[in-house]
């Protein structure tokens, strides 16, 4: 459990504040995959290395799991922090040494037993399916299999959280897909809670359960993906999940609006989006629906589908139509002509 209560950090650099993070309430349940996204500059980095206590906040406080972060002592903090797995974008791996070694690093800090290294790294290198890389050196490896070595090394001391800041960023989609299964396979196995940090809304789409939009050092807006993702309130939260914000073309507005009808868009959530809403709607109300635009996404584990039809008819059927829509849970807007 990770609680963030008014966290303020500000930077003095020489003459000038740089005003970081300006009070930023949290808190991320255990055994979440919590995602946290803002653009370059939002404070992302700030945030992490004011969790894991790198970066002194300048005011407000810090609990993780029930610990005071903020008031422990130096040997306290040394322990909590081990408690704390950090994965990089850039892996961080030592170039110099074995990817067993990489991975035995932060248990030799720990020291932990020879015996006991030798074994947790052989089980973490299973677990990241590279045991037959084990006497490799990283340049020998590919960015994703860096990363899985980067994730073995981050988990290798049983730690509660696990902080990804932008650890998929400099993979490639598909090596970034296969690296976001091994987090949610790891969240699942072993119950660590993670905090996924990005500038990519597809990262987040992926896995995790809740997001946070960092906007200038504050909290923009804060819920379950599926509801900002459904029903943005802010417009920085619009622009990441601009791929529902369905804009149609002037062309084919124009000419859908041609005669009668109403032009609506849909949304479909979870089961409401593989039922057969629109075909019972055209054959209950009397009405024609021709669509315009559509497209079925995944959230986690979430379907979420959005069409963008024409409903002709009487205006009366329209209108029930429209209002049978609504009382399935399929959340109707209508689309407005914007030159
Ligand atoms: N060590 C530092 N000293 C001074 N300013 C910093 C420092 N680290 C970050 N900043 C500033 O704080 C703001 C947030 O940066 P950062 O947390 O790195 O954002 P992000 O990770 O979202 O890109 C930026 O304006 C950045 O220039
Ligand atoms: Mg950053």
């Amino acid at each position: 459990m990770v609680l963030i209560e008014n966290l303020v950090k500000t930077y003095n650099q020489g003459q000038n504040e740089v005003n970081a993070l300006k009070g930023i309430d949290l808190h991320i349940d255990k055994g979440e995959i919590f995602g946290i996204i803002g653009l370059s500059g939002a404070g992302k980095s700030s945030l992490v290395r004011c969790l894991n206590l790198l970066e002194t906040p300048t005011s407000g406080n810090i609990k993780i799991d029930d610990k005071d972060m903020i008031k422990l002592s130096k040997k306290e903090l040394r322990e909590a922090r081990k408690k704390i797995g950090m994965v990089f974008q850039h892996f961080n791996l030592l170039s110099n040494s074995t990817i067993y070694e990489n991975i035995a690093f932060p248990m030799r800090i720990d020291n932990k037993p020879k015996d006991y290294i030798d074994k947790r790294v052989k089980e973490l290198l299973e677990l990241v399916g590279l045991l037959d890389k084990k006497d490799m050196y990283p340049s020998m490896l590919s960015g994703g299999q860096k990363q899985r070595v980067g994730i073995a090394r981050a988990i290798a001391n049983n730690p509660s959280i696990v902080i990804c800041d932008e650890a998929t960023s400099a993979l490639d989609p598909e090596t970034t897909k296969s690296i976001l299964s091994l987090l949610k396979d790891i969240n699942k196995k072993l119950g660590i809670t993670i905090i996924i940090i990005t500038h990519e809304m597809d990262v987040i789409k992926h896995i995790c359960n809740r997001v946070a939009i960092l906007e200038e050092g504050k909290i923009a807006e804060c819920g379950l993906v599926s509801d900002v993702f459904v029903k943005p309130k802010t417009k920085i939260a619009r622009s990441f999940f601009d791929s529902v914000d369905v804009k149609l073309d002037n062309d084919v507005y124009k000419k859908a609006l041609d005669g009668k009808g109403v032009v609506i868009k849909g949304i479909f959530i979870g089961e409401t989006s593989t039922a057969p809403y629109i075909s019972k709607m055209i054959t209950k109300y009397n009405v024609e629906a021709s669509i315009l635009l559509g497209n079925i996404q995944h959230l986690d584990d979430t379907l979420i589908g959005t069409l963008v039809i024409k409903i002709t008819g009487e205006d009366d059927n329209i209108q029930s139509a429209i209002k049978y829509l609504q009382e399935n849970n399929v959340l109707v807007e209508e689309v407005n002509y914007e030159s």
